[in-house]
This record gives structure tokens, C-alpha cells and sequence, in this order.
């Protein structure tokens, strides 16, 4: 199990500063998860850690060694990327032991490595085939096989279940999340589904415009959201959102009056995520059902009211139609506020300490 420690990384392409300033501290055996909209810098960073990219600043530490400037190949990391880029004329056998014999290994350690990762990926049965024989998952899992077999310290993954229909990839991301609980290595990985996030992580990093936003576990971040951004990426369907101002404690905006503990403010926005959003009778607020998506186990709600639209997650199927009338309200115990700088607000009561800032 290897430690991987980024001290003041920096990336520069000619103008564009894509990582400014980055520290990121990644424990032993830890599924670190890198979150974040696309062009914000997760591949950048990822390739960085392998050493594929050239850095303008900064250390990276693996394994308590220096590896800066250290070869690809000899930073002790295993790299699966988002297109399989399997060798087509080789069979899987073939391509899983392509790196041991690049590596110089004897053929029967080999052989051994290479049957220890199929049987871990259950391709024991089409270690004869070509990867145009494969199925997508299939193929991806012979990716990650091919990562497996150098037992390395330390895999990064970057995205890579996104060619994947639904179904497979979320069979593929259970699978990923034994291998771990198997292996123990360090694995940091690198997604924009958030429900990848939440569902293999230790700890997320939420990440925007090559900075870091916020470093906690999939509970944290969900839960006490360091900032807007956070709130609004992380979450489907998305957070509610209401921009206005605090007055007297009271949040007020454009036909919205909420009772709020948090001092005066001339700019906040409130933050309801949908299904803390209480649809009952007898609930202040008045609006009229504009959108029902059924999802089967539960239904999205879409009602305007209070000068809006908000979107609420209910259990079961929907019990009202388009236009029909309901009442709803904010949950006192359950609301997110944010300044204009974009980050979190403590409101009364709240505990300050569980958002993470990094
Ligand atoms: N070689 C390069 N030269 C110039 N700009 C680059 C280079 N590589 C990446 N960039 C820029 O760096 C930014 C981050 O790219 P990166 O590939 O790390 O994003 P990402 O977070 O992985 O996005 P995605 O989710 O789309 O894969 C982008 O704006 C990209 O255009
Ligand atoms: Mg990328």
C-alpha cells in the first residue's frame, strides 16, 4: 500500500494554467475519487501522478519516494484508461501479459500473474479470444486486468466505465469495489457520475477549474456541501437553489419569505436538496404540479410556486397530475446556504465542523 503526496503541484500549458496551485494527501489503500465537470483537470492531474504529463511546479511523492521527474514505468502505478486500447491482434492472454513481457519477466511468472488477474475478473473463459470477440465490459475488465498484473501500489483509473451501457457499469463498479476490498491498494479514480463517486469512494475531491472545492467522504460532501458548486454537482437531481437576501431572519426573495437563523445578508442563496423538499397539506407555500417523472421506486415532482420552479424526490408513485394543486415547505433541519463567494453558511445550530474545505 503505497501514500501518494502532492505538494503545490502546478500545470501550465503555454498561457493556460490549468492546475494552478494543488496539495493532495492520498492515505494508504484509500479509494480517493476525483469529482468534477468536464475540463476541470481530474485527467491532467491523474496523468501528472503517472508521470505522462509534464509538470511546471510542485513534488509528487509515492510511496515516500520522490517521483517528481521519475519514468512512468518506474513510479510503482498501474494506469487504466477511458478507451480500452487493447492490442487487437493479441489475445487476451496476450495483452494481459503484455506489460510483464515488455517488463522482462520469465514466462512462467507470467503465466501465473496473468491467471491470478483473470480469475479475479472471471476472464478465465476468453483468455484465448481477441478483444473483437469481447463484449465492452468484457474489454474494459481485460484493461483493468492489465493494470492488475504488475501489482502495482497504486492504480488510477480515469473514467474508466463511462464507455459502458448502464446496466454493465454499475455490475462493473461493484466488481471494482470487491477487487478493492481484496487487494487493499491505493486506487484514486476518476469520474463525473456522481453516483460512481458516492458509491466507491473513502473520500471524494470535488474539483473545479483545476482547484480543489472540497475533500470529504461521500457523506460529507453530500450532506454539509463546502460550497454552491459542490451543492450543485454533487446530487441528482439537482439541489434546489433560491438566490436572495437575509433580513431580520428572514430569507427573502422574489415571491418567497422563509424564516431563517443566519445573521443579515444582502446576497445568500438557499439550498433544498429535492428530497428534503416536504410536500404535505397544511405546508405555507402554494403551487401547482408542472412535470411528474415516475423512476418507479419513487417519482420527481416539478411544481411551480413561491416564484419558482423546485423539484421534489417523493417515495412511491406520484399521487397528483399536471396542474393539480399542492402545498409544500422547507425542512428547518435540512436547508444549505451559501454567500456570494460561494461558500457555505452555517445557519444556526448547524455544526460547523463536518464541511471540509480544502
Ligand atoms: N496538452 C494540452 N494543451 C493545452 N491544454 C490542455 C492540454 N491538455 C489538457 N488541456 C486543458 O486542460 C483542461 C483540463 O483538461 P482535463 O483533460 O484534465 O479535463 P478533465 O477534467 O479530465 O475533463 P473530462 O471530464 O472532459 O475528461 C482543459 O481545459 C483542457 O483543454
Ligand atoms: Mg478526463
Amino acid at each position: 500500500m503505497s501514500r501518494v503526496h502532492i505538494q503545490g503541484l502546478q500545470i501550465r500549458y503555454g498561457d493556460v494554467e490549468v492546475i494552478p496551485q494543488l496539495d493532495l494527501d492520498v492515505q494508504p489503500g484509500e479509494f480517493l475519487v476525483l469529482l468534477g465537470p468536464s475540463g476541470c483537470g481530474k485527467s491532467t492531474l491523474l496523468h501528472s501522478i503517472a508521470g505522462l504529463n509534464a509538470i511546471s511546479g510542485g513534488r509528487i511523492d509515492i510511496g515516500g519516494q520522490d517521483m517528481t521527474h521519475a519514468e512512468p514505468s518506474a513510479r510503482g502505478v498501474g494506469m487504466v484508461f477511458q478507451s480500452y486500447a487493447l492490442y487487437p491482434h493479441l489475445s487476451v492472454r496476450d495483452n494481459l501479459g503484455f506489460p510483464l513481457r515488455m517488463a522482462g519477466m520469465a514466462r512462467p511468472q507470467i503465466a501465473e500473474r496473468v491467471a491470478k488477474a483473470a480469475a479475479m475478473l472471471q476472464l478465465e473463459a476468453l483468455l484465448d479470444r481477441r478483444p473483437g470477440q469481447l463484449s465492452g465490459g468484457q474489454r474494459q475488465r481485460v484493461a483493468i486486468g492489465r493494470a492488475l498484473v504488475r501489482e502495482a501500489q497504486v492504480l488510477l483509473l480515469d473514467e474508466p466505465l463511462s464507455n459502458l451501457d448502464a446496466k454493465l457499469r454499475a455490475e462493473l463498479r461493484r466488481e471494482l469495489k470487491l477487487l478493492h476490498a481484496q487487494l487493499r491498494n491505493t486506487m484514486i479514480y476518476v469520474t463525473h457520475d456522481q453516483v460512481e463517486a458516492m458509491t466507491l469512494a473513502t473520500r471524494i475531491v470535488v474539483m473545479n477549474q483545476g482547484r480543489i472545492e472540497q475533500i470529504g467522504t461521500p457523506a460529507q460532501v453530500y450532506d454539509t456541501p463546502a460550497t454552491r458548486h459542490v451543492a450543485a454537482f454533487v446530487g441528482s437531481p439537482t439541489i434546489n437553489l433560491v438566490d436572495g437576501s437575509v433580513r431580520g431572519e428572514r430569507f427573502e426573495a422574489p415571491g418567497l419569505a422563509w424564516p431563517l437563523a443566519v445573521g443579515d445578508a444582502p446576497a445568500l442563496t438557499l439550498g433544498v436538496r429535492p428530497e428534503d423538499l416536504i410536500v404535505a397539506p397544511g405546508q405555507p407555500l402554494q403551487g401547482t404540479v408542472e412535470l411528474v417523472e415516475p423512476l418507479g421506486s419513487q417519482h420527481l415532482l416539478w411544481i411551480a410556486g413561491a416564484g419558482r420552479r423546485w423539484c421534489a424526490l417523493l417515495p412511491g408513485p406520484a399521487q397528483v397530475g399536471l396542474g393539480d394543486g399542492v402545498r409544500f415547505g422547507l425542512p428547518a433541519q435540512r436547508l444549505h446556504a451559501f454567500g456570494p463567494d460561494g461558500r457555505r453558511v452555517p445557519l444556526v445550530g448547524e455544526h460547523a465542523a463536518p464541511a471540509v474545505l480544502a
